[in-house]
């Protein structure tokens, strides 16, 4: 099992940082339990990976083998939550560099997160001459970066294979029963996929919005399943040596003592992505209403030699969350031979694993040492199996810590502002008065 590793943490947190937390914690339990806090009906993660619907996963696996058979690219589109999840996993367990070294699944790619022309069209250029599939998800089917690209997409596999060789080449996720998406889908007779609708965006990369990208690139998605499965049957369980109440706990007490940014880190680059996946996890079900810890991520060792300086002495309101898999894939035995003039003999014999590990240990003390407390998840391996544990491990730790905080951690009212004032700026219809209100505005 998962395990989280206080040491370093510690000596910054009073005595009681747990016990005074035990109230809190067992009301925020019972309210993922029971669906019945701020915004409850949306807690239907909590139970997924017993209750997800086995024939759609068979269909989605036959239909990732389709997809594999007739594509060199799959085109992901989508935004948020339908996006940054398969994004996070396929890197994770792949590399960032898939896309250069898969070689009997298709490329993957990741679009409709963006406005900008020029990356659309870096990407439509390239698939212009290649055998390609489009994999849309969007839950509500209206998000307008999604909505631009798949537009995009749509109209270049239309004119490549015509419609109805198009039609055997887009696969939506969305909805089951509503939306602009969903209705395109049934007009037009695309397979569908479903985002449940009590499951929002970023809870949802154990459905089919981040499990069908992931079965193309070739990922055993169950094994995913079994090890988030594994975690939920341990989570559920109320009790102070609960890793998830201990994070839970530790984050609160770190913040109401003044650390408000959380730095999440890893010695893996793969990791990288993971990182954008649990800072929209957190920072959109935490931060509202004048509250939360700021979500921020790092790349070790690569950002200890740009945002090392400030970790180790800048503003002490930082604490580290990092994640570790204790068991690397593979060793690299580094042989310095006399003369070489490399400046590392001392390492001569030592494994690069070695290595890692002992910078690991020497920035945790560091940082600690210089006021940044650090607290430490451990899972065995790179593998689909513990990175399942590992999605679900921050998810119920971020319910229980949003329960906590006292905000509802399955909204995200703020982010309608910048799309309220964008609609008005293009003139969409219905948005007539505050256009008024800004156009006289830079
Ligand atoms: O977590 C969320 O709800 C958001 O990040 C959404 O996933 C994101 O805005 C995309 O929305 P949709 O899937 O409706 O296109």
């Amino acid at each position: 099992m998962l395990q989280f590793d206080m040491t370093h943490a510690l000596p910054f947190l009073p005595p009681n940082w747990l016990s005074s937390r035990l109230d809190g914690l067992t009301n925020s339990r019972g309210l993922l339990e029971k669906g019945n806090g701020l915004g409850g009906y949306f807690t239907g993660w909590v139970r997924y990976p017993e209750t997800y619907d086995r024939e759609e996963l068979d269909r989605l696996l036959q239909t990732a083998r389709i997809i594999r058979d007739q594509s060199e690219v799959l085109i992901v589109v989508g935004i948020g939550g339908s996006y940054l999840g398969a994004r996070a996993v396929l890197e994770l367990l792949t590399s960032p560099n898939y896309n250069l070294f898969c070689k009997k699944t298709p490329q993957v790619f990741f679009t409709g997160n963006t406005l900008s022309s020029d990356a659309l069209n870096e990407l439509l250029e390239y698939v212009a001459d290649k055998d390609f599939s489009v994999n849309v998800i969007s839950k509500s089917g209206s998000t307008i970066e999604s909505s631009i690209a798949f537009l995009l997409f749509r109209q270049l596999l239309e004119k490549k294979y015509g419609r109805a060789g198009a039609r055997d080449r887009i696969f939506a996720t969305t909805d089951r029963k509503k939306g602009t998406l969903r209705e395109l889908a049934n007009q037009e007779g695309y397979a569908t996929f479903s985002v449940p609708e009590n499951i929002g965006g970023r809870y949802s990369v154990l459905t089919a919005a981040g499990l069908l990208p992931l079965a193309v690139a070739g990922l055993p998605v169950e094994e995913l399943l079994a090890g988030a499965y594994d975690a939920m049957v341990r989570l559920r369980q109320p009790g102070q040596d609960n890793p998830a109440w201990q994070y839970a706990a530790a984050r609160h007490a770190l913040y109401e003592d003044g650390k408000n940014i959380e730095l999440l880190a890893s010695y893996e680059p793969s990791f990288r992505f993971f990182g954008e996946w649990w800072k929209q996890l957190f920072g959109e079900s935490e931060g509202k209403d004048g509250v939360g810890i700021f979500p921020a991520s790092v790349e070790f060792t690569a950002d200890l030699h740009s945002m090392g300086q400030y970790i180790q002495e800048g503003v002490r309101d930082l604490f580290e969350t990092v994640v570790r898999f204790s068991i690397p894939r593979s060793s690299c035995l580094l042989d310095p031979k006399p003369g070489d003039h490399s400046g590392l003999d001392y390492l001569r014999g030592k494994d690069l694993r070695y290595v890692n590990e002992q910078a690991r240990r020497g920035t945790a003390l560091a940082h600690a040492d210089g006021g940044v407390p650090n607290l430490l998840v451990s899972v065995d391996e790179r593998t689909a199996y513990w990175v399942g544990q590992l999605i679900y491990f921050f998810q119920y730790s971020c319910g229980l810590s949003g329960y906590l905080l006292g905000v509802n951690p399955f909204d995200q009212p703020g982010v309608e502002a910048y799309k309220d004032n964008m609609f008005a700026l293009l003139g969409k219809p219905g948005y007539e008065e505050k256009r008024k209100n800004l156009v006289d505005r830079r």
